[in-house]
């Protein structure tokens, strides 16, 4: 949290809104973690159903998931008096089915078809994408039996979530520890997007973050930008069934799932892998803070203090525009970060750049700008009014970027 005016008055945002999604819990030690699964869809907006094996409620009582969600929660078959056909209804409205932790058995029983208890019939009902997230011991994942089975289920367009390498219950290191809760609810999220999203298909490349140059091996010339507009454009393309990749000088957030990373530090190094990245991409959203000098030479060594009458200077030459000199068949999209004169400045941006879309920010406006949770910005097209979106997380205020590149895309295509 960084504590900016915007952070606490700006609704959070609901990437989940109007899905409903099945999560089906079954026997493992992890079970216990799907209640922060189960918390975490539900504040992404979901309405959250939880089927949970006989086995699963012994681990993770149905009683606090009824704590914890608005949905349907049952772990029995038998006792569902209201609704005979309970596995029927839940598979048939459900948006998603996510099985986490799935043990050993319910993934054999998936993988043959076999439904005996809530979560496996519903797999069977559901027409709905599938994630399924295993949990186990090391050696138990590492079977050929669990592996021939967890290709079948691939093979079925299963998405499969994990595992980790970890400590295990019993204690000992190894593949097999459910993926951490962040991680599930967004792979979730990238299987909603496959399914249907506005991006599917689409290979989306994201730059996030300030460049930082080196004067010496531990001096650098930087800006305060934290990478959190980047990162969230990276998710809301994921979310949007694109695949992205993401450029970024910072270390990406738990939940990124499914984005690709690569970690650079300098203009340059972000224009090499922009590069070599660009071939058959469908859009470029350039969000990064790229440092536009750089100092001419770094030094090899730390520079010494030598007295105030021998303060050294800095000599800067200009890096290159990486947006501009990406030319290419893809949307391109700029940011112009501004201080002063904003729809001007981020007009001029616009041609001089070649860019289909800029998003202009006021960094110094209240809640805007860098290392707030919020953003205010004003997105501008050639030929087009300038559209002043009101102060949003920068989720939404990505969502609202993405959905022009979708329209943009889509308007390329007829
Ligand atoms: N940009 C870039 N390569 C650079 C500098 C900027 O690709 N070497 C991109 C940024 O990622 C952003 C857009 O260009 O999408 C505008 O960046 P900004 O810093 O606002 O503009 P500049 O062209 O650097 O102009 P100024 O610093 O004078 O405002």
């Amino acid at each position: 949290m960084s504590g900016a005016p915007g952070d606490d008055t700006v609704a959070p945002p609901r990437p989940l809104a109007g899905r409903r999604i099945v999560l089906g819990v079954t026997g493992s030690i992890a079970a216990y973690r799907a209640f922060e699964i189960a918390r975490r869809l539900q504040e992404a907006g979901a309405t959250v159903d939880v089927a949970l094996t006989p086995n699963a409620s012994r681990f993770a009582p149905a009683f606090t998931f009824r704590n914890l969600v608005g949905g349907v929660v049952s772990d029995d078959l038998w006792t569902t008096a209201e609704d005979p056909e309970l596995h029927v209804a839940l598979g048939r409205r459900a948006d998603a089915l996510l099985i986490a932790p799935a043990s050993a058995t319910t993934i054999a029983k998936l993988a043959q078809g076999i439904g005996d208890n809530l979560p496996t019939l519903t797999a069977l009902a559901t027409r709905a994408p599938v994630a399924v997230a295993p949990a186990m011991d090391s050696a138990m994942f590492a079977h050929p039996a669990v592996q021939a089975n967890l290709e079948t289920l691939k093979a079925r367009g299963v998405m499969i979530v994990g595992p980790e390498r970890g400590r295990l219950a019993s204690g000992q290191v190894g593949l097999g520890r459910l993926s951490e809760p962040a991680d599930v609810v967004g792979a979730t999220r990238a299987l909603l997007g496959r399914h249907d999203g506005a991006l599917r298909g689409r290979h989306v490349l994201v730059t996030a973050g300030g460049t930082r140059e080196a004067i010496d091996p531990v001096r650098y010339v930087g800006n305060r930008s934290s990478g959190r507009m980047g990162f969230a454009l990276a998710e809301a393309a994921r979310d949007r069934g694109a695949a992205v990749t993401l450029v970024g000088t910072q270390a990406p957030p738990p939940g990124l799932y499914g984005v690709i990373v690569e970690r650079v530090e300098s203009a340059e190094e972000m224009r090499t892998a922009v590069a070599r990245r660009r071939e058959g991409i469908d859009a470029l959203i350039m969000a990064a803070a790229v440092a536009d000098y750089r100092p001419a030479e770094a030094a090899a060594e730390k520079i010494k203090k030598a007295g105030a009458d021998a303060a050294p200077v800095l000599t800067l030459e200009q890096t290159t525009d990486i947006v501009a000199e990406a030319s290419g068949r893809f949307i391109k999209v700029g940011f112009a970060a501004e201080t002063e004169d904003l729809l001007a400045n981020a007009a001029k941006k616009l041609s001089a750049k070649g860019l289909d879309l800029i998003v202009a920010n006021d960094v110094r406006s209240e809640g805007s700008g860098f290392g707030s949770e919020t953003n205010q910005v004003t997105l501008l097209a050639p030929g087009e009014e300038p559209a002043a979106l009101p102060l949003l997380h920068k989720y939404d205020v990505a969502c609202a970027v993405l959905d022009r590149v979708a329209a943009c895309l889509e308007a390329r295509a007829r």
